[in-house]
């Protein structure tokens, strides 16, 4: 059997990671294409070394653009290489640009699609991954979920059962395999106690006055616990256009799997606007505060570490002293998240 897995952008590498090794190891012929989504080397390279990747067989490189651009790009970059390789299934994963790109290809070449993470849901067609999940959910042949909400959302939408497979959490496959690494793993110049902060979403980043008081509350946070803040590349381009100063965070550049996992580790609260930080932390039974109105992982909520304050600042400080007075959520962690997911993958897929 071949299977060909499409990557393109930082939340994907450490998904496919799992899928690949467990179908490697039952003697699958597999292509890893990459499209070029993130291209920075510390967005990605680094990634395929700390997670040991094989380096990917094609690179699309379809760099940036908006959003119609990003996907027309990978579509058509991508038909020749589907229709030269000739796979019998292609997996992508999450819910980015690349995703529902490839899927929308191999849909009209009647080439079998898996996706892996399938069912998720925020229910907020304003953000474009919610979009992108609806879509490839619809085409896809196999939907591999990763908790039972993922199972009730693609019934309600009417996909037949006998496509759906809840094979848990991939995401944390690569997490319990690299813990003890990141355990093990130095980071020298830390403050001792700290909150770590990421920030990403167009909806929190992309709007100066969004942006700006998200930002200022971190900073009067920040006179009684030090922020670690390491900034994705669209963020900083915003601080910079808007002139913000926030000079008293500690700043880092996007960091590796290992170095993130470490810094996760040892915080004493998470702050973000992610949505697979919101499972990771779960796992390690770190307090999550979640800048979202809305979360399509809801089981980190229900049962994990997971808060969600939305913009609302008052909110956020009310979490955060709750974590600094012993009051957070301890959690339980979701059935299947146990870092097997891809090998159960690999089970269905059964490659001979
Ligand atoms: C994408 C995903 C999002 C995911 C996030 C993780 C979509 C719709 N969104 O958002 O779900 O959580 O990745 O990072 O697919 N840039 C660089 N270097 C890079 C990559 C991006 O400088 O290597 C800058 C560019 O200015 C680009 C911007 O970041 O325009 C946004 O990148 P893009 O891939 O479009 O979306 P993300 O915001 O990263």
């Amino acid at each position: 059997m071949h299977v060909l897995h499409v990557v393109g952008a930082r939340p994907n590498f450490m998904k496919a990671a799992p899928v690949m090794r467990a179908l490697r190891d039952r003697g699958a012929q597999q292509t890893l294409v990459h499209t070029g989504q993130h291209y920075d080397a510390n967005m990605s390279d680094v990634f395929f070394t700390q997670l040991a990747m094989p380096a990917p067989d094609v690179n699309l490189e379809v760099g940036s653009g908006s959003h119609a651009k990003q996907t027309a790009d990978i579509m058509s970059r991508f038909e020749p290489v589907v229709l030269e390789g000739k796979p019998d299934v292609v997996l992508v994963y999450g819910d980015v640009n690349s995703t529902v790109a490839a899927t929308l290809v191999c849909s009209k070449l009647l080439v079998r699609v898996g996706h892996v993470e399938a069912g998720l849901r925020s229910f907020d067609r304003t953000m474009p991954e919610e979009v992108n999940r609806l879509v490839t959910d619809q085409l896809a042949d196999l939907l591999f979920t990763p908790s039972e909400d993922g199972d009730a959302n693609l019934r309600h939408e009417g996909i037949p059962a006998e496509r759906i497979h809840r094979v848990g959490n991939v995401m944390i496959d690569s997490l319990v395999r690299l813990l003890p690494v990141a355990e093990q793993h130095k980071m020298n110049g830390l403050p001792p106690r700290y909150a770590l902060v990421t920030l990403h979403r167009p909806s929190n980043v992309d709007d100066p006055q969004s942006l700006r008081g998200i930002l200022e509350s971190l900073l009067e946070i920040s006179e009684d616990l030090d922020i670690v803040f390491p900034v994705h590349p669209r963020t900083r381009q915003r601080i910079s256009e808007f002139g913000i100063n926030v000079a008293r965070l500690h700043l880092l550049e996007p960091l590796p799997y290992i170095e993130f996992l470490a810094l996760q580790r040892r915080a004493l609260a998470v702050i973000t606007d992610s949505g697979g930080i919101q499972e990771e932390t779960t796992y390690l039974r770190v307090p999550c505060i979640t800048l979202r109105n809305n979360t399509e992982r809801p089981i980190t909520v229900s049962l994990g570490t997971n808060v969600l304050v939305g913009r609302d600042a008052g909110i956020l400080k009310t979490e955060l002293k709750k974590v600094l007075t012993g009051k957070a959520k301890s959690g339980t962690i979701p059935p299947l998240w146990d870092g097997k997911a891809g090998e159960r993958i690999a089970q269905i897929l059964n490659p001979s």
